[in-house]
């Protein structure tokens, strides 16, 4: 039976990893955002109520609703509901990599992403921090992307303010927000975000998303030819 193929793309938040979503259309591979994983878990422990800084209630109450997420069709699903852009809100970016520091909630995710489209034996394209890494290390192709943090934080801004008009935070803001989850995601000692000497190296700067899409697919096609 052939193997399924992985692509692994990692770097920090805005560098411009959201052309995976172009990019598995394009293949036809399924997409697996799991930075939208611990985004839903986040929105679970700010609705639950509880210290997001208790680390072990947090871990308690990941546990016990790991089961209301799930995959349908390749959409994530938070009980019972598609996730939609209600994780991607400055609140959520602000406290998200509280919760992926903690050990214990990493632990329970990574079966979680490596079951994906596992069953089905899908093709996928995987984006994250620690996908080539931790999650799928026999990824065929990786990739580390990244950008500017001016640029970055630049593109979040313009992110926030096209979904919510009524948004009244400054870039500033926005750029300290990355500032830290850069931080914490490079540094903490858990699966940290880092640069892999085989992962072909993206830095978006100055690129347009075509030109991002049109590498990307370059690199896929050249090293996932069959
Ligand atoms: O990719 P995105 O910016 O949506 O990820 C949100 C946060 O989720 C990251 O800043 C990081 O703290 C966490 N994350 C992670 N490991 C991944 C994906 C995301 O720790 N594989």
């Amino acid at each position: 039976m052939k193997e399924r193929d992985v692509i692994a793309v990692d770097g920090p938040g805005a560098a411009g990893k959201s052309v995976c979503a172009e990019v598995a259309k394009r293949l036809g591979y399924a997409l697996l955002d799991s930075g939208a994983i611990y985004r839903t878990l986040t929105l679970l422990v700010l609705r639950s109520q509880i210290d997001p800084h208790d680390v072990e209630s947090v871990a308690r109450l990941i546990k016990c609703n790991l089961g209301c997420i799930s995959f349908w069709n390749n959409q994530l699903i938070f009980s019972g509901q598609p996730v939609r852009d209600e994780i991607r809100t400055p609140q959520i970016s602000a406290l998200v990599h509280h919760i992926a520091k903690i050990p214990a909630v990493r632990k329970l995710v990574v079966p979680l992403q490596r079951s994906f489209g596992a069953e089905d034996r899908l093709d996928i394209i995987a984006e994250g921090r620690d996908i080539g890494s931790v999650i799928f290390p026999e990824a065929r192709v990786k990739i580390f992307m990244t950008a500017d943090p001016s640029i970055r934080a630049l593109r979040r801004f313009d992110q926030y303010r096209e979904k919510d008009p009524a948004y009244a935070g400054t870039l500033d803001q926005v750029r300290n927000e990355l500032r830290a989850r850069d931080m914490e995601d490079t540094t903490r000692p858990e699966s940290p975000l880092i640069r892999l000497p085989e992962a072909v190296f993206i830095d978006s700067t100055f690129m347009t998303k075509q030109e991002v899409l049109d590498k990307m697919l370059q690199v896929c096609y050249m090293r996932v030819a069959v």
